[in-house]
Formats: C-alpha cells, structure tokens, sequence
C-alpha cells in the first residue's frame, strides 16, 4: 500500500471511537519497532517526523526508511507527518518530499498570526492534497522551538473560528497534557469538560492529542535502578487517553515513551552485558522493546488493532 494521507484513517477512527497512534521516528530502529507493531496489530499508524529528527537524520534518510517499512510491510496504512512544523518553509519542504500531512504549529504566535500562518500553509498544502493540522492553546513544557511555562487551554469558540477562517484538516487542543516526562505534579487532570465543548462544536472534525504519552513506570524504574536519573516522571493515564479516542480525538502523539522503552532497554544491557561493544547486541532488544511498547498502546489506548 503506498502512503496515504489521514482523512480515510480518521473518519474510521471518528466513526469508530478510536484513535490512530502517531508515533515519532528518529532512526531505524524506531521506524522498525513501530511498523512491527502496526503490522502485528493490524493497524493503522502515522510516523511523524520532528524538524529536530529531520535534523537529526537528514529527510532523506527518513523518506527512505519509511519507503523500506512499505515495501516490508504493504499491509499496513501509514501516513508520514510533520510534528510541529514551525515554519511555512519547512511544511513546504516536505510537502514536496512526499510527506502525506504535515502540522504548522502557530501556537506560540497571536492568534491573528497564528490565523495567518496557518491559512499560508493550508493554501499550498491542499493545491497538492496534503492534510494540514494546526495547534490552537499552548501546551506547558518545552519543545524545540516552542517554550511555554503556562497552559493556555483552547478556547472553545476560538476553536471554530479558528478552523473556519483557515481551513484546517485537523486541530491540536490544549486540555492539559504536555510534552516530555513530568507532565503531572500531583494527580493527573485533563479538561474533558473543554474537549467535550470543543467536540460537540466541531462534529465529526478530527481532534488531536500532543503530549500524549503514559510514562510507564516499569521503564521508569528501570531506567532509575540502571543508572538513569528520571525520578518522579509521570504521564497520561491510559483510561484517559481511551476517553479522548471517544471523544472526537483522532490522533494520539506519542514520543517520551518510545524514547523511555529505548533507553531502559539499553542501560540495562550494557549494565548486564559490560563486555559487549557491538550496537546491534543492545539495539536488538530495544527495538523489541519498542515494537513491545507501541503494541501494547494500539491494542490497549488507541484500540486501532484490526483496522488496517
Ligand atoms: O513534540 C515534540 C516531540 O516529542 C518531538 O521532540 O523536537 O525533540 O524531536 P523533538
Ligand atoms: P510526549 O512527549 O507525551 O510523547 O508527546 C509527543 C508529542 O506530542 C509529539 O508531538
Ligand atoms: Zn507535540
């Protein structure tokens, strides 16, 4: 199956109550773990790429990568995406690399430049069918380019104005999550009163979930007795995130957990095996521990298993 873009995978998940994972991919590794996964589960997947993984990897790289997953996997739908575009350059660039979605994140602007930016990019997206998501509300922590100490919740109404005026495919809203490992300093909160809203105001519009990862403990703790310092890290309970899926959100971004899967897996080979030097002796493992990870949460939080 060659790629495809979002609309038919989220009308089903809108439809059918679910969500479609997207999952960030950096190296082969990831891509592998994640399209194992999907291709088990018999489920969709999105592969979204960061300006800081194109940076990393190069695009090119990446394209290919996800060209060697198809041709391994043909079953499995996969959309490639954009996550946080900051520019209108950088959707463009991989608008024309063959990306099938890409998100333009105005979040940090005015809402007028917010507005603007978001419109240029939709313009020259949708003259080449490409799906644009765009972010209204900020969402506390960091990301590459976007600092924000404080949620700024999305504004119901805003919502609506917001995608009229732009033509936006599909929105990322702040109800509360937020990117990395310490998102909840007490107990866990989502605003499901503001999704509810923001929901019901837009039928049948796909919303989207950022900072969406549960932060296991088992991979928490693992990394701590290893040697890592992730003390008092804590994500979105899963039962949450299912109550999203039925509640008009689409896509669930997870990256924190692939990274935490990874990295436990590899601190406790090396702290058992201090005499191997070879990367595929740890890499094997973690990408097990990936594709193990990304399994569990198609089954068990998106519920997209058997939706391919
Ligand atoms: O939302 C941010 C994603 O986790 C990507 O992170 O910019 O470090 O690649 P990154
Ligand atoms: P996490 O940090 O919760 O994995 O969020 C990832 C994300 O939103 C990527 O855009
Ligand atoms: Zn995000």
């Amino acid at each position: 199956m060659p790629l495809m873009g979002p609309r038919e995978m989220f009308e089903a998940a809108y439809a059918g109550r679910y969500a479609v994972g997207a999952f960030n991919v950096n190296n082969m590794e990831i891509v592998q773990g994640i399209m194992r996964a999907a291709s088990v589960e018999k489920s969709p997947v999105i592969l979204q790429v960061s300006a800081g993984a194109r940076k990393y990897a190069g695009q090119a790289y990446i394209m290919k990568l996800v060209e060697a997953a198809l041709s391994e996997d043909p079953a499995v739908p996969v959309v490639v995406h954009l996550d946080h575009g900051p520019s209108f350059e950088m959707c463009r660039d991989c608008i024309d690399g063959g990306f099938t979605s890409v998100m333009i994140d105005g979040s940090h602007l005015s809402y007028e430049e917010n507005v603007a930016l978001t419109k240029e990019v939709v313009d020259y997206a949708h003259t080449k069918k490409v799906w644009v998501e765009a972010e209204l509300g900020k969402l506390a922590g960091v990301e590459e380019h976007v600092h924000s100490v404080e949620h700024v919740y999305t504004d119901p109404e805003q919502a609506v104005d917001f995608v009229r005026r732009t033509g936006c495919d599909s929105l990322a809203v702040a109800i509360g999550t937020s990117h990395g490992a310490y998102k909840f300093k007490g107990d866990a909160r989502l605003d499901f009163e503001r999704l509810e809203a923001i929901s019901d105001k837009l039928p049948g519009y796909p919303l989207v979930l950022h900072g969406a990862s549960s932060v296991p403990q088992e991979f928490v703790s693992l990394c701590n007795k290893y040697g890592g310092q992730v003390g008092g890290a804590k994500g979105v309970p899963e039962d949450m995130l299912r109550k999203a899926a039925a509640m008009g959100v689409c896509k669930i971004n997870v990256d924190t957990d692939i990274r935490l899967a990874l990295t436990a897996s590899i601190r406790q080979f090396m702290a058992e095996h201090p005499e191997h030097f070879d990367p595929r002796a740890y890499l094997t493992p973690a990408r097990e521990a990936v594709k193990n990870m990304v399994a569990h949460k198609i089954r068990n939080v998106m519920g997209s298993s058997g939706k391919a």
